[in-house]
């Protein structure tokens, strides 16, 4: 099982009082976790869901733990544009100030499916939903400076099942390719971790970092399209554990050290993990930006140009 490092107590112990914090797919698994971890330390956190009664129900127990921060829920379809435009317009009425984003949310190896502005369900979900929201909150977060955009992307980014992470400019979504569903997941991760990448250019000398984290393999719905969840939750726990799956909570920790850390502040653009997946020395302290082994994953042009697509994808160019 590699090494999982947990943030410092210090980290988990600052004060976010009076600071606001938006998580995407914060009802369920690891984002739920980050709400819960920022809402204990004092931050107002917006915790964005497709499914508002789950959400409140989450929101209520986050609450009633005895938190000192408030959480908000608000709705939030990553595979609809207008939802995204909606839940921004929303938010900023509210929160001209925003000091962190943590676009989470996310499915994996899901059938073929198209969002309803008709893109591939994992690129439109996981990447361009999550890159119209940042857009249109980034007037906030410049305002909130020095804040930090969070992108929850994977180690699948390199490889997932086998297959190769690349963004395939010809055929995003999957219209001349046979589908396949964990191609299309490595190229949605991939996506993030651009993404991240390329904001930091974008961003540079406004006080917003932007960085891309791997959480581990954790334990969470994010399996269910791939085998029962109960399958995963009771008879193979044991198993998947002995062979390095965490909980929820260690699988925050990537996001709340990104989130959190002042070591991040420098190192825009970068990908995170507190679990040392990759043998280098880096990776096995946790934490230190590591160095993807996915070409595509340090090539500057292929990031840029999927800015620019994906800016007009969703009506912004
Ligand atoms: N679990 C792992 O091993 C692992 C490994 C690497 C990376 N990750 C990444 O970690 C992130 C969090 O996943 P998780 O493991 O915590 O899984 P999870 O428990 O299934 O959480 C995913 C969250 O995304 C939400 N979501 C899905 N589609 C959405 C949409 N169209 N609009 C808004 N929200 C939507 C889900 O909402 P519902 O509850 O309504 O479905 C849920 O809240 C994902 O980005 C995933 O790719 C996970």
């Amino acid at each position: 099982m590699p090494p999982i490092h947990r943030c410092s107590e210090a980290l988990l112990s600052l004060d976010l009082s009076g600071k606001v914090m938006v998580v995407t797919g914060g009802n369920s698994g690891i984002g739920r976790v980050t709400v819960e971890q920022l809402a204990r330390q004092g931050a107002y956190v917006v915790l964005a869901c497709r499914r508002v009664a789950e959400g409140r129900r989450v929101a209520e127990e986050i609450l009633a733990s005895g938190s000192r921060g408030q959480v908000e829920v608000q709705e939030l379809d990553l595979a609809s544009l207008q939802s995204v435009r909606d839940f921004s317009a929303r938010v900023l009425q509210v929160h001209p100030v925003i000091h962190g984003l943590v676009n989470n949310a996310g499915i994996m190896n899901s059938p073929m499916q198209k969002t309803q502005d008709g893109f591939e369900l994992q690129f439109g979900t996981n990447h361009l939903g999550h890159f119209l929201l940042t857009e249109l909150l980034l007037p906030a977060l410049k305002a909130g400076a020095p804040s930090r955009i969070v992108n929850v992307s994977s180690c699948f980014h390199d490889k997932a099942m086998g297959r190769e992470g690349r963004i395939d400019f010809e055929d995003l979504n999957f219209e001349r390719r046979k589908y396949d569903g964990w191609s299309a997941y490595a190229q949605s991760k991939l996506a993030n971790l651009l993404h991240a990448k390329q904001l930091s250019k974008v961003l540079s000398g406004t006080g917003v970092t932007a960085v891309s984290v791997h959480p581990g393999w954790v334990r969470s719905n994010l399996i269910h399209f791939s085998m029962p969840v109960f399958l995963q939750d009771i008879l193979l726990r044991p198993l998947f554990r002995l062979a390095g799956m965490l909980e929820p909570w260690e699988g925050a920790q990537s996001t709340l050290f990104a989130l959190l850390s002042p070591e991040v502040s420098n190192q825009s653009g970068k990908y995170f993990s507190q679990v040392g997946i990759y043998r280098t020395r880096e990776a096995q302290r946790g934490g230190w930006p590591l160095h993807s082994p996915n070409p595509h994953a340090h090539d500057d042009g292929v990031a840029e140009r999927l800015y620019q697509v994906s800016r007009e994808w969703v009506g912004l160019a």
